[in-house]
């Protein structure tokens, strides 16, 4: 679990992959406090305007879009994206991953998904510098199919140790990988680019 708290991070910008709970989680809160700007999926950004948030940033899978602080695409994820509403769940569009590129460096945020082809166009067409990928199984990809498309300089395995049930060691990821490419960070550890 992370040591941060929402109410006392801070942050310019939220960037949202999908509506799931433990993705969602406490924009809501942090958005309000801080007036970081959030970029997600048009569906998020209606659901949160909704709730009374207005600096919001409203996108779609495939499309890129300039901010002061670099580029952002929204790329494809084969996942859900349901919110509980109410008590009741709803789906709100579809998942995505993020790809950020800032002062010449690229990151990639791949989202919760399955294996799929175009991740592997991503990686052609991009210099990804570090990517945040997925090896928890049950609701992702687990650690075989995360290893086989690398597509980034530094892979850090991200998704497995939220609940018993995507319980994996990440040291058994990093071994599929070419030397130096894994990297398992300490929890609250910052990588600089
Ligand atoms: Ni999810």
């Amino acid at each position: 679990m992370t040591d941060l708290d929402a109410n006392t991070v801070e942050a310019d910008v939220i960037l949202v992959a999908h509506g799931h709970s433990d993705h969602i989680g406490d924009t809501m809160a942090i958005a309000k406090r801080t007036g970081a700007l959030v970029v997600t999926t048009v569906e998020i950004v209606g659901y949160l305007n909704s709730l009374g948030l207005a600096n919001l940033h409203g996108m779609q899978p495939g499309s890129d879009h300039d901010f002061d602080f670099g580029r952002v695409k929204l790329t494809p994820a084969i996942h859900g994206s349901s919110i509980e509403i109410d008590g009741k769940p709803f789906t709100l569009g579809l998942a995505t991953g993020i790809l950020i590129t800032a002062d010449e460096q690229t990151f990639y945020h791949i989202g919760d998904t399955a294996l799929y082809s175009d991740m592997k166009l991503i990686g052609e067409f991009n210099d990804i510098d570090l990517a945040f990928i997925p090896i928890g199984d049950n609701f992702t990809m687990g650690p075989e199919d995360a290893a086989k498309w690398l597509m980034a300089k530094k892979v850090v395995p991200i998704h497995y140790k939220t609940f018993p049930i995507i319980e994996q060691d990440p040291a058994q990821f990093t071994k599929l990988l070419a030397d130096g490419v894994g990297y398992v960070p300490e929890i609250g550890e910052t990588i600089e680019l």
